[in-house]
Protein backbone atom coordinates (compact mmCIF):
# COMPACT_ATOMS: atom_id res chain seq x y z
CA UNK A 1 0.00 0.00 0.00
CA UNK A 2 1.42 3.48 -0.86
CA UNK A 3 0.82 5.89 2.22
CA UNK A 4 1.01 9.26 3.29
CA UNK A 5 1.86 10.61 6.63
CA UNK A 6 0.92 13.71 7.57
CA UNK A 7 2.67 15.72 10.37
CA UNK A 8 1.61 18.38 12.63
CA UNK A 9 4.49 19.25 15.46
CA UNK A 10 5.74 21.49 17.61
CA UNK A 11 9.04 23.25 17.23
CA UNK A 12 11.88 21.44 18.48
CA UNK A 13 10.01 18.39 18.83
CA UNK A 14 12.61 15.06 18.74
CA UNK A 15 12.97 12.65 16.20
CA UNK A 16 12.63 10.27 18.50
CA UNK A 17 9.35 11.28 19.71
CA UNK A 18 8.09 11.79 16.08
CA UNK A 19 9.63 8.90 14.52
CA UNK A 20 7.40 6.60 17.23
CA UNK A 21 4.68 8.07 16.67
CA UNK A 22 4.65 7.44 12.81
CA UNK A 23 6.42 4.13 13.13
CA UNK A 24 3.56 2.93 15.58
CA UNK A 25 0.67 4.96 13.31
CA UNK A 26 2.03 3.20 10.03
CA UNK A 27 2.68 -0.31 11.67
CA UNK A 28 2.90 -2.24 8.37
CA UNK A 29 -0.08 -1.01 6.40
CA UNK A 30 2.99 -0.24 3.70
CA UNK A 31 5.42 2.02 2.31
CA UNK A 32 5.01 5.15 3.23
CA UNK A 33 5.37 7.90 -0.09
CA UNK A 34 4.93 11.06 1.80
CA UNK A 35 5.72 12.66 4.68
CA UNK A 36 3.72 16.13 4.52
CA UNK A 37 3.28 19.16 6.66
CA UNK A 38 2.31 22.18 6.97
CA UNK A 39 4.29 25.00 5.06
CA UNK A 40 7.63 26.41 7.20
CA UNK A 41 7.78 22.78 9.56
CA UNK A 42 9.36 20.77 6.56
CA UNK A 43 12.66 22.56 8.00
CA UNK A 44 12.27 21.20 11.61
CA UNK A 45 15.17 18.67 11.82
CA UNK A 46 12.67 15.74 13.22
CA UNK A 47 10.95 15.68 9.85
CA UNK A 48 13.93 15.97 7.57
CA UNK A 49 15.44 13.16 9.52
CA UNK A 50 12.24 10.96 9.21
CA UNK A 51 12.03 11.49 5.58
CA UNK A 52 15.13 10.33 4.92
CA UNK A 53 14.61 7.38 6.99
CA UNK A 54 11.39 6.31 5.64
CA UNK A 55 12.91 7.42 2.27
CA UNK A 56 9.93 9.11 1.54
CA UNK A 57 9.26 12.38 -0.47
CA UNK A 58 8.83 15.15 2.06
CA UNK A 59 6.03 17.86 1.07
CA UNK A 60 4.49 21.13 2.31
CA UNK A 61 0.73 22.43 2.19
CA UNK A 62 -0.29 25.93 2.83
CA UNK A 63 -2.53 26.40 5.98
CA UNK A 64 -5.47 28.17 2.97
CA UNK A 65 -4.88 24.57 1.65
CA UNK A 66 -5.23 22.54 4.81
CA UNK A 67 -8.21 24.85 5.54
CA UNK A 68 -10.43 24.03 2.69
CA UNK A 69 -10.36 19.93 3.72
CA UNK A 70 -13.12 18.34 5.55
CA UNK A 71 -11.45 16.56 8.35
CA UNK A 72 -12.89 14.15 10.59
CA UNK A 73 -11.46 15.52 13.75
CA UNK A 74 -10.65 18.93 13.68
CA UNK A 75 -8.95 20.62 16.72
CA UNK A 76 -10.06 24.70 17.89
CA UNK A 77 -6.48 24.15 20.27
CA UNK A 78 -4.47 23.43 16.54
CA UNK A 79 -6.78 26.19 14.52
CA UNK A 80 -5.50 28.92 17.50
CA UNK A 81 -1.91 27.87 17.04
CA UNK A 82 -1.93 26.75 12.95
CA UNK A 83 -4.72 28.67 12.12
CA UNK A 84 -6.36 25.69 10.51
CA UNK A 85 -8.69 23.34 12.49
CA UNK A 86 -6.18 20.48 11.74
CA UNK A 87 -2.85 19.64 10.52
CA UNK A 88 -1.94 15.93 9.78
CA UNK A 89 -5.25 14.57 9.05
CA UNK A 90 -5.84 17.78 6.59
CA UNK A 91 -2.30 17.49 5.00
CA UNK A 92 -3.21 13.71 4.60
CA UNK A 93 -6.41 14.53 2.69
CA UNK A 94 -4.82 17.09 0.18
CA UNK A 95 -2.78 14.70 -1.23
CA UNK A 96 -6.35 12.93 -2.63
CA UNK A 97 -5.73 10.12 0.25
CA UNK A 98 -8.21 8.34 1.76
CA UNK A 99 -7.38 8.56 5.58
CA UNK A 100 -7.01 4.71 7.21
CA UNK A 101 -5.45 5.28 10.65
CA UNK A 102 -7.55 7.38 13.00
CA UNK A 103 -5.04 10.05 14.27
CA UNK A 104 -2.38 9.68 17.08
CA UNK A 105 -0.95 12.17 19.75
CA UNK A 106 2.20 12.33 21.73
CA UNK A 107 3.04 15.23 23.67
CA UNK A 108 4.49 17.78 20.79
CA UNK A 109 3.09 15.91 17.34
CA UNK A 110 0.28 14.73 15.66
CA UNK A 111 0.12 11.88 12.94
CA UNK A 112 -2.47 10.82 10.70
CA UNK A 113 -2.09 8.22 7.86
CA UNK A 114 -3.64 7.69 4.35
CA UNK A 115 -3.49 5.65 1.72
CA UNK A 116 -3.03 6.60 -2.23
CA UNK A 117 -4.92 4.77 -4.52
CA UNK A 118 -2.21 4.99 -6.98
CA UNK A 119 1.36 6.27 -6.69
CA UNK A 120 1.66 9.70 -5.76
CA UNK A 121 1.95 12.69 -8.08
CA UNK A 122 4.23 15.69 -7.13
CA UNK A 123 3.30 17.85 -4.34
CA UNK A 124 1.01 21.10 -5.27
CA UNK A 125 4.49 23.60 -5.78
CA UNK A 126 5.87 21.59 -7.63
CA UNK A 127 2.95 20.40 -10.06
CA UNK A 128 2.52 24.04 -10.24
CA UNK A 129 5.86 24.73 -11.91
CA UNK A 130 5.48 22.09 -14.01
CA UNK A 131 2.13 23.70 -15.41
CA UNK A 132 3.87 26.52 -15.34
CA UNK A 133 6.55 26.19 -17.80
CA UNK A 134 3.75 24.48 -20.28
CA UNK A 135 1.90 27.93 -19.83
CA UNK A 136 4.28 29.87 -20.15
CA UNK A 137 6.77 28.40 -22.87
CA UNK A 138 6.48 30.78 -25.90
CA UNK A 139 7.39 30.97 -29.97
CA UNK A 140 10.12 34.09 -29.52
CA UNK A 141 11.02 35.57 -32.06
CA UNK A 142 11.42 38.98 -30.82
CA UNK A 143 13.47 40.98 -28.07
CA UNK A 144 16.50 38.68 -28.02
CA UNK A 145 19.28 40.13 -25.85
CA UNK A 146 23.04 40.17 -26.31
CA UNK A 147 24.59 37.63 -23.95
CA UNK A 148 26.52 34.14 -24.62
CA UNK A 149 24.41 31.13 -23.56
CA UNK A 150 27.12 29.00 -20.87
CA UNK A 151 27.60 25.83 -21.87
CA UNK A 152 26.41 24.02 -18.95
CA UNK A 153 22.94 25.90 -19.39
CA UNK A 154 23.03 24.83 -23.09
CA UNK A 155 24.27 21.48 -22.04
CA UNK A 156 21.46 20.89 -19.63
CA UNK A 157 18.48 21.92 -22.38
CA UNK A 158 19.82 19.76 -24.92
CA UNK A 159 19.95 16.59 -22.27
CA UNK A 160 16.21 17.11 -21.63
CA UNK A 161 15.56 16.96 -25.33
CA UNK A 162 17.93 14.55 -25.12
CA UNK A 163 15.39 12.18 -22.98
CA UNK A 164 12.62 12.71 -24.71
CA UNK A 165 10.23 9.24 -25.25
CA UNK A 166 10.85 7.95 -28.73
CA UNK A 167 9.43 5.15 -30.97
CA UNK A 168 11.97 1.43 -29.79
CA UNK A 169 14.21 3.71 -27.41
CA UNK A 170 15.04 4.71 -31.05
CA UNK A 171 16.37 8.31 -30.54
CA UNK A 172 16.89 9.04 -33.80
CA UNK A 173 17.20 13.27 -33.17
CA UNK A 174 20.57 14.74 -33.80
CA UNK A 175 21.56 18.64 -32.87
CA UNK A 176 23.14 20.37 -34.63
CA UNK A 177 24.23 23.72 -33.50
CA UNK A 178 25.13 26.85 -35.53
CA UNK A 179 27.07 29.69 -34.31
CA UNK A 180 28.56 31.09 -37.93
CA UNK A 181 27.56 34.14 -38.84
CA UNK A 182 27.64 33.10 -42.73
CA UNK A 183 26.11 30.16 -42.46
CA UNK A 184 22.88 32.00 -40.55
CA UNK A 185 23.01 34.01 -43.33
CA UNK A 186 22.82 31.80 -45.83
CA UNK A 187 19.64 29.95 -44.37
CA UNK A 188 18.19 33.73 -43.24
CA UNK A 189 17.77 34.36 -47.10
CA UNK A 190 16.28 31.27 -47.55
CA UNK A 191 13.37 32.20 -44.90
CA UNK A 192 13.23 35.73 -46.70
CA UNK A 193 12.60 33.59 -49.82
CA UNK A 194 9.77 31.98 -48.80
CA UNK A 195 8.35 34.38 -46.19
CA UNK A 196 7.97 36.11 -49.66
CA UNK A 197 6.37 33.40 -51.46
CA UNK A 198 3.90 32.83 -49.22
CA UNK A 199 3.11 36.95 -49.10
CA UNK A 200 2.62 36.45 -52.35
CA UNK A 201 0.21 33.84 -51.94
CA UNK A 202 -2.47 35.86 -49.09
CA UNK A 203 -5.22 37.98 -50.22
CA UNK A 204 -4.19 41.26 -49.50
CA UNK A 205 -6.24 42.40 -45.82
CA UNK A 206 -4.28 39.01 -44.82
CA UNK A 207 -0.57 40.10 -46.59
CA UNK A 208 -1.11 43.66 -44.48
CA UNK A 209 -1.48 41.89 -41.42
CA UNK A 210 1.27 39.47 -42.37
CA UNK A 211 3.84 42.37 -43.19
CA UNK A 212 4.02 42.92 -39.35
CA UNK A 213 4.81 39.84 -38.09
CA UNK A 214 8.40 38.43 -37.40
CA UNK A 215 8.11 35.34 -38.57
CA UNK A 216 12.10 34.46 -37.21
CA UNK A 217 15.64 35.25 -35.41
CA UNK A 218 18.17 33.58 -37.19
CA UNK A 219 20.30 36.10 -37.03
CA UNK A 220 19.07 38.03 -33.81
CA UNK A 221 20.10 34.89 -31.77
CA UNK A 222 23.59 33.60 -30.88
CA UNK A 223 22.48 30.52 -31.53
CA UNK A 224 20.48 28.55 -34.03
CA UNK A 225 19.85 24.84 -33.96
CA UNK A 226 18.95 22.69 -36.47
CA UNK A 227 16.90 19.18 -34.98
CA UNK A 228 17.53 16.28 -37.07
CA UNK A 229 15.57 12.91 -38.13
CA UNK A 230 17.38 9.79 -39.18
CA UNK A 231 14.33 7.87 -40.00
CA UNK A 232 16.48 4.50 -40.18
CA UNK A 233 18.10 4.76 -36.55
CA UNK A 234 17.89 1.56 -34.69
CA UNK A 235 17.87 -0.87 -37.60
CA UNK A 236 15.29 -3.24 -38.80
CA UNK A 237 13.44 -3.85 -36.03
CA UNK A 238 12.66 -0.20 -33.96
CA UNK A 239 10.02 -1.81 -31.42
CA UNK A 240 6.62 -0.10 -32.48
CA UNK A 241 7.24 1.34 -35.66
CA UNK A 242 7.10 -1.27 -38.17
CA UNK A 243 2.75 -0.35 -38.34
CA UNK A 244 3.69 3.11 -38.40
CA UNK A 245 6.91 4.95 -39.66
CA UNK A 246 5.79 8.08 -38.53
CA UNK A 247 6.61 7.59 -35.12
CA UNK A 248 10.10 8.50 -35.82
CA UNK A 249 9.14 11.74 -36.82
CA UNK A 250 6.65 12.14 -33.76
CA UNK A 251 9.95 11.11 -31.51
CA UNK A 252 12.24 13.96 -32.96
CA UNK A 253 9.19 16.22 -32.77
CA UNK A 254 9.19 15.66 -29.41
CA UNK A 255 12.57 16.40 -28.26
CA UNK A 256 12.01 19.48 -30.02
CA UNK A 257 9.19 20.09 -27.50
CA UNK A 258 11.44 18.83 -23.98
CA UNK A 259 14.74 21.43 -25.67
CA UNK A 260 11.70 24.39 -25.84
CA UNK A 261 10.65 23.63 -21.91
CA UNK A 262 13.90 23.19 -20.67
CA UNK A 263 15.22 26.03 -22.43
CA UNK A 264 12.00 28.17 -21.15
CA UNK A 265 12.31 27.13 -17.62
CA UNK A 266 16.50 28.33 -18.09
CA UNK A 267 15.12 31.62 -19.03
CA UNK A 268 16.17 31.03 -22.77
CA UNK A 269 13.49 31.79 -25.78
CA UNK A 270 13.38 29.80 -28.56
CA UNK A 271 11.62 30.79 -31.97
CA UNK A 272 10.62 27.84 -34.41
CA UNK A 273 11.02 28.58 -38.04
CA UNK A 274 9.32 26.47 -40.73
CA UNK A 275 9.62 29.09 -43.43
CA UNK A 276 11.97 26.35 -45.87
CA UNK A 277 11.67 23.66 -48.09
CA UNK A 278 13.79 21.02 -45.51
CA UNK A 279 16.26 20.55 -48.60
CA UNK A 280 17.33 23.36 -48.82
CA UNK A 281 18.54 23.57 -45.29
CA UNK A 282 20.16 20.33 -45.54
CA UNK A 283 21.97 21.68 -48.43
CA UNK A 284 23.21 24.92 -46.69
CA UNK A 285 24.43 22.87 -43.66
CA UNK A 286 25.80 20.06 -45.78
CA UNK A 287 23.77 17.17 -44.33
CA UNK A 288 23.99 13.96 -45.33
CA UNK A 289 21.52 12.37 -47.38
CA UNK A 290 19.58 10.28 -45.04
CA UNK A 291 19.45 12.98 -42.46
CA UNK A 292 16.13 15.35 -42.83
CA UNK A 293 15.62 18.68 -41.04
CA UNK A 294 12.79 18.17 -38.34
CA UNK A 295 13.01 21.54 -37.15
CA UNK A 296 15.05 24.53 -37.51
CA UNK A 297 15.35 26.90 -33.88
CA UNK A 298 16.51 30.20 -33.03
CA UNK A 299 17.60 30.59 -28.98
CA UNK A 300 19.08 32.84 -27.15
CA UNK A 301 17.84 34.96 -23.97
CA UNK A 302 15.49 37.74 -24.07
CA UNK A 303 14.40 40.71 -22.86
CA UNK A 304 10.78 39.21 -21.66
CA UNK A 305 8.67 36.28 -22.31
CA UNK A 306 4.92 37.35 -24.03
CA UNK A 307 1.97 36.15 -21.75
CA UNK A 308 0.59 34.86 -24.91
CA UNK A 309 1.30 33.73 -28.12
CA UNK A 310 2.05 36.81 -30.54
CA UNK A 311 -0.12 35.44 -33.63
CA UNK A 312 -2.97 35.66 -30.68
CA UNK A 313 -1.67 39.13 -29.54
CA UNK A 314 -1.73 40.41 -33.32
CA UNK A 315 -4.96 39.00 -33.56
CA UNK A 316 -3.84 36.85 -36.60
CA UNK A 317 -5.26 33.97 -34.71
CA UNK A 318 -6.79 32.37 -32.05
CA UNK A 319 -6.91 29.61 -29.64
CA UNK A 320 -9.01 26.70 -29.93
CA UNK A 321 -11.08 25.65 -26.85
CA UNK A 322 -10.16 22.70 -25.22
CA UNK A 323 -13.78 21.40 -25.26
CA UNK A 324 -14.02 21.60 -29.07
CA UNK A 325 -10.80 19.07 -29.23
CA UNK A 326 -11.77 16.51 -26.81
CA UNK A 327 -14.48 13.90 -27.92
CA UNK A 328 -15.77 11.35 -25.89
CA UNK A 329 -16.00 7.51 -26.80
CA UNK A 330 -16.86 8.34 -30.55
CA UNK A 331 -15.84 11.04 -32.91
CA UNK A 332 -18.54 14.29 -32.72
CA UNK A 333 -19.17 13.93 -28.90
CA UNK A 334 -17.25 16.98 -27.87
CA UNK A 335 -16.99 18.22 -24.52
CA UNK A 336 -14.72 18.10 -21.23
CA UNK A 337 -14.13 15.31 -18.96
CA UNK A 338 -16.89 15.42 -16.75
CA UNK A 339 -18.89 17.66 -18.67
CA UNK A 340 -22.08 15.93 -20.84
CA UNK A 341 -20.79 15.63 -24.57
CA UNK A 342 -22.88 17.94 -27.07
CA UNK A 343 -22.53 17.88 -31.16
CA UNK A 344 -20.56 20.50 -32.67
CA UNK A 345 -24.17 21.84 -34.58
CA UNK A 346 -26.11 21.80 -30.51
CA UNK A 347 -22.87 24.06 -29.46
CA UNK A 348 -23.01 26.08 -32.66
CA UNK A 349 -27.12 26.72 -32.24
CA UNK A 350 -26.25 27.68 -28.47
CA UNK A 351 -23.28 29.74 -29.40
CA UNK A 352 -25.12 31.87 -31.68
CA UNK A 353 -27.56 32.67 -28.83
CA UNK A 354 -24.50 34.82 -27.25
CA UNK A 355 -21.93 35.85 -29.85
CA UNK A 356 -21.36 39.28 -30.64
CA UNK A 357 -20.79 39.37 -34.54
CA UNK A 358 -17.08 40.04 -35.42
CA UNK A 359 -16.11 43.56 -36.09
CA UNK A 360 -13.65 42.96 -39.08
CA UNK A 361 -11.55 39.80 -40.51
CA UNK A 362 -10.35 38.05 -43.27
CA UNK A 363 -13.27 37.44 -46.44
CA UNK A 364 -13.05 33.84 -47.49
CA UNK A 365 -15.44 32.19 -50.20
CA UNK A 366 -16.36 28.96 -49.57
CA UNK A 367 -17.05 26.81 -52.20
CA UNK A 368 -18.85 23.27 -51.75
CA UNK A 369 -17.85 20.76 -54.54
CA UNK A 370 -16.76 21.33 -58.09
CA UNK A 371 -13.40 21.26 -59.62
CA UNK A 372 -10.70 23.17 -57.61
CA UNK A 373 -9.14 24.08 -60.21
CA UNK A 374 -12.06 25.91 -61.59
CA UNK A 375 -11.96 28.16 -57.96
CA UNK A 376 -8.39 28.27 -56.93
CA UNK A 377 -7.50 30.97 -59.13
CA UNK A 378 -8.56 33.12 -56.68
CA UNK A 379 -6.24 33.50 -52.95
CA UNK A 380 -9.71 34.21 -50.69
CA UNK A 381 -10.98 30.60 -52.17
CA UNK A 382 -11.62 27.74 -49.97
CA UNK A 383 -13.29 24.68 -51.87
CA UNK A 384 -14.84 21.92 -49.41
CA UNK A 385 -14.52 18.50 -51.94
CA UNK A 386 -16.60 15.71 -50.31
CA UNK A 387 -16.28 12.66 -52.67
CA UNK A 388 -12.67 11.06 -53.15
CA UNK A 389 -9.48 12.77 -51.72
CA UNK A 390 -8.21 15.62 -54.10
CA UNK A 391 -4.39 16.17 -55.07
CA UNK A 392 -3.09 17.89 -51.54
CA UNK A 393 -3.53 21.32 -51.62
CA UNK A 394 -3.91 23.62 -48.80
CA UNK A 395 -6.55 25.94 -51.09
CA UNK A 396 -8.84 22.25 -50.81
CA UNK A 397 -10.32 21.30 -47.84
CA UNK A 398 -11.22 17.09 -47.86
CA UNK A 399 -14.08 16.57 -45.46
CA UNK A 400 -15.91 13.30 -46.87
CA UNK A 401 -19.18 14.07 -45.24
CA UNK A 402 -21.39 10.31 -45.26
CA UNK A 403 -24.78 12.04 -44.64
CA UNK A 404 -26.63 15.32 -44.02
CA UNK A 405 -26.01 15.43 -40.21
CA UNK A 406 -22.28 15.01 -40.76
CA UNK A 407 -22.50 17.49 -43.43
CA UNK A 408 -24.23 20.47 -41.24
CA UNK A 409 -21.01 19.46 -38.57
CA UNK A 410 -18.59 19.49 -41.26
CA UNK A 411 -19.87 22.96 -42.24
CA UNK A 412 -19.79 24.29 -38.73
CA UNK A 413 -16.09 22.88 -37.64
CA UNK A 414 -15.07 24.99 -40.97
CA UNK A 415 -16.65 28.08 -39.99
CA UNK A 416 -15.00 27.47 -36.76
CA UNK A 417 -11.71 27.12 -37.77
CA UNK A 418 -11.52 30.04 -40.23
CA UNK A 419 -12.86 32.38 -37.58
CA UNK A 420 -9.71 31.17 -35.45
CA UNK A 421 -7.50 31.86 -38.42
CA UNK A 422 -8.88 35.56 -38.61
CA UNK A 423 -11.50 35.43 -41.18
CA UNK A 424 -14.70 37.82 -40.38
CA UNK A 425 -16.60 36.80 -43.22
CA UNK A 426 -17.57 34.05 -45.60
CA UNK A 427 -19.51 33.44 -48.87
CA UNK A 428 -20.65 30.28 -49.87
CA UNK A 429 -21.18 28.84 -53.00
CA UNK A 430 -22.73 25.06 -53.17
CA UNK A 431 -21.96 23.88 -56.25
CA UNK A 432 -22.53 20.25 -56.01
CA UNK A 433 -25.91 18.33 -55.90
CA UNK A 434 -27.40 16.32 -53.39
CA UNK A 435 -28.39 15.92 -49.73
CA UNK A 436 -24.80 16.63 -48.31
CA UNK A 437 -23.59 19.52 -50.09
CA UNK A 438 -26.67 21.57 -48.94
CA UNK A 439 -26.30 20.19 -45.48
CA UNK A 440 -22.26 21.57 -45.68
CA UNK A 441 -23.98 24.55 -46.78
CA UNK A 442 -26.44 24.17 -44.22
CA UNK A 443 -23.64 24.00 -41.60
CA UNK A 444 -21.44 26.85 -43.20
CA UNK A 445 -24.00 29.29 -42.49
CA UNK A 446 -24.85 27.75 -38.76
CA UNK A 447 -20.96 28.41 -37.82
CA UNK A 448 -20.89 31.49 -38.94
CA UNK A 449 -23.79 32.78 -36.59
CA UNK A 450 -22.03 30.42 -34.35
CA UNK A 451 -18.98 32.46 -34.97
CA UNK A 452 -20.18 36.26 -35.65
CA UNK A 453 -18.54 35.64 -38.91
CA UNK A 454 -20.75 37.62 -41.42
CA UNK A 455 -22.19 34.87 -44.24
CA UNK A 456 -23.53 35.56 -47.18
CA UNK A 457 -24.52 33.57 -50.27
CA UNK A 458 -23.24 33.57 -53.60
CA UNK A 459 -24.07 32.52 -56.88
CA UNK A 460 -22.19 29.99 -58.82
CA UNK A 461 -19.71 31.32 -60.87
CA UNK A 462 -17.21 29.76 -62.15
CA UNK A 463 -13.31 30.89 -62.98
CA UNK A 464 -14.13 34.15 -62.00
CA UNK A 465 -10.73 36.34 -62.04
CA UNK A 466 -9.26 37.51 -58.53
CA UNK A 467 -11.38 40.34 -56.42
C1 LIG B 1 6.18 22.98 -36.23
C2 LIG B 1 6.15 24.46 -35.93
C3 LIG B 1 6.60 25.35 -36.86
C4 LIG B 1 6.56 26.71 -36.60
N1 LIG B 1 7.06 27.60 -37.53
C5 LIG B 1 7.07 28.92 -37.25
C6 LIG B 1 7.66 29.84 -38.15
O1 LIG B 1 8.21 29.49 -39.18
N2 LIG B 1 7.65 31.14 -37.82
C7 LIG B 1 7.04 31.59 -36.70
O2 LIG B 1 7.02 32.80 -36.48
N3 LIG B 1 6.52 30.74 -35.79
C8 LIG B 1 6.53 29.40 -36.04
N4 LIG B 1 6.03 28.54 -35.13
C9 LIG B 1 5.51 29.05 -33.85
C10 LIG B 1 4.01 29.11 -33.78
O3 LIG B 1 3.54 30.21 -34.51
C11 LIG B 1 3.62 29.21 -32.31
O4 LIG B 1 3.99 28.04 -31.67
C12 LIG B 1 2.13 29.42 -32.10
O5 LIG B 1 1.73 30.65 -32.64
C13 LIG B 1 1.76 29.38 -30.63
O6 LIG B 1 2.52 30.30 -29.91
P1 LIG B 1 3.40 29.87 -28.67
O7 LIG B 1 4.37 28.82 -29.16
O8 LIG B 1 4.08 31.13 -28.20
O9 LIG B 1 2.47 29.30 -27.64
C14 LIG B 1 6.06 27.17 -35.38
C15 LIG B 1 5.63 26.25 -34.42
C16 LIG B 1 5.67 24.92 -34.69
C17 LIG B 1 5.23 23.94 -33.63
Amino acid sequence: MNLVVGVGLRAGTSYRELRDLVTEAVADAGRVRILITVDGRESEPAVQRLAAHLGAELQTVAPAELRRQNVPSPSEQVDGLAGTPSVAEAAVLSTGAELVVPKRKSGAATVAVGRLAAAPGYAPGERHVVHRVLAERRDVRRGFVDLPIPDDVLTRVLESAHRAPSVGLSQPWDFLLIREIATRRKIHDLASAQRDAFAASLPDERRQRFDGLKIEAILDTPLNIAVTCDAGRGGRHVLGRHADPRTTWFSAAIAIQNLWLAARAEGLGVGWVSFFEPGEVAAVLDLPAHIELVGYLCIGYVDEFAPAPELVRTGWASRRPLAWAVHQESWGRRGLPGAEPTSITQDAEQAAREVEPRESGQSVRVVVGGDPADYLGRTDTIVVQLGAKPEADFGVLWRPARNPVEGVEVGVEIVRDLALQGVGEIAVQVVEDGDVAAAVGRGLRVGASACGVGCRDEPVELSDSPA
